[in-house]
């Protein structure tokens, strides 16, 4: 693919090999993924993978913008979603589409993506409505911690109903796609068979439309804190250590810098 897909293209791919994504919060990062994902996400995620803060509630429009611009500056095939932060979206759909317009029109994104089922319908048609595509997320909403009493698994056991009528009414409402988070494999397979958009997961199940992961998580980068359905595809973290050590190492016995990081007195060639 040359150019970055539109949200109705990975719509299109609903049922289809499944859509690649992960988060990014950098250049650079998003520079290494371009070529590999259909879409990546510029995650509110940013505030505790980055920023060192306990949630995600502590982020803000200015994080978002600020990321989601160096994020754009790496990225030319894949498309980018931002997230709307705790806070920013909630209160009513006109609060949401005045903050959705900045972080599309700031960053240059070409979603947003919000967390809620259907207690946030409403605030997805009100935007659709008005040009911006949405990405839902259901299932574990880490912005609702606080209510939901930690980072459980969702949609267990009676909680499966409401679950689907999420799914279902955040896709009436015309989101593009949606992302299930922590969510039973069998209950994801469902609601990936029930409802006409594609299904991200995280912590759900391979069949899922798509599947997406925190990049510094899989990259063994943050290591804070492994959740389960995270796998760890390198370990940049311990070879990262490693490198800094060396590096140590090499400064206190005067081998950091050696002649070729030198420069001489006389200009080359005179
Ligand atoms: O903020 C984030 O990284 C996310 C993904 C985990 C879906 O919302
Ligand atoms: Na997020």
């Amino acid at each position: 693919r040359k150019t970055a897909p539109m949200p109705d293209d990975i719509r299109a791919m609903k049922g289809g090999t499944p859509i690649v994504s992960l988060t990014a919060y950098t250049t650079p990062m998003a520079q290494m993924m371009d070529d590999h994902c259909d879409f990546v996400l510029v995650g509110d995620s940013v505030g505790m993978v980055l920023h060192g803060l306990p949630s995600t509630l502590g982020v803000t429009m200015e994080m978002m913008v600020m990321h989601g611009r160096a994020v754009a500056r790496g990225l030319s095939k894949a498309m980018m979603v931002v997230d709307m932060p705790f806070g920013s979206y909630e209160e009513t759909p006109a609060q949401a589409f005045r903050n959705a317009a900045i972080l599309m029109a700031e960053t240059g994104a070409g979603a947003v993506k919000l967390e809620g089922g259907q207690h946030m319908a409403d605030t997805i048609a009100f935007l659709v409505a008005r040009g911006i595509p949405v990405m839902a997320h259901i299932g574990l909403t880490p912005q609702s911690i606080n209510t939901l009493g930690g980072y459980k698994v969702q949609g267990r056991d009676d909680q499966a109903d409401m679950l689907m009528a999420d799914a279902q009414a955040v896709t009436d409402a015309g989101a593009f796609s949606v992302v299930l988070e922590k969510v039973p494999a069998r209950l994801a397979d469902r609601i990936t068979a029930e409802i006409a958009i594609p299904t991200i997961g995280i912590g759900a199940s391979a069949g899922c439309d798509g599947q997406i992961l925190v990049v510094d998580d899989m990259l063994g980068l943050f290591t804070t804190f492994k959740p389960k359905f995270v796998k760890r595809f390198g370990n940049l973290g311990r070879d990262g250590e490693a490198a800094i050590k060396a590096y140590a190492d090499e400064v206190r016995a005067r081998h950091f810098p050696a002649p070729e990081h030198t420069f001489a007195e006389k200009a080359p060639g005179k």
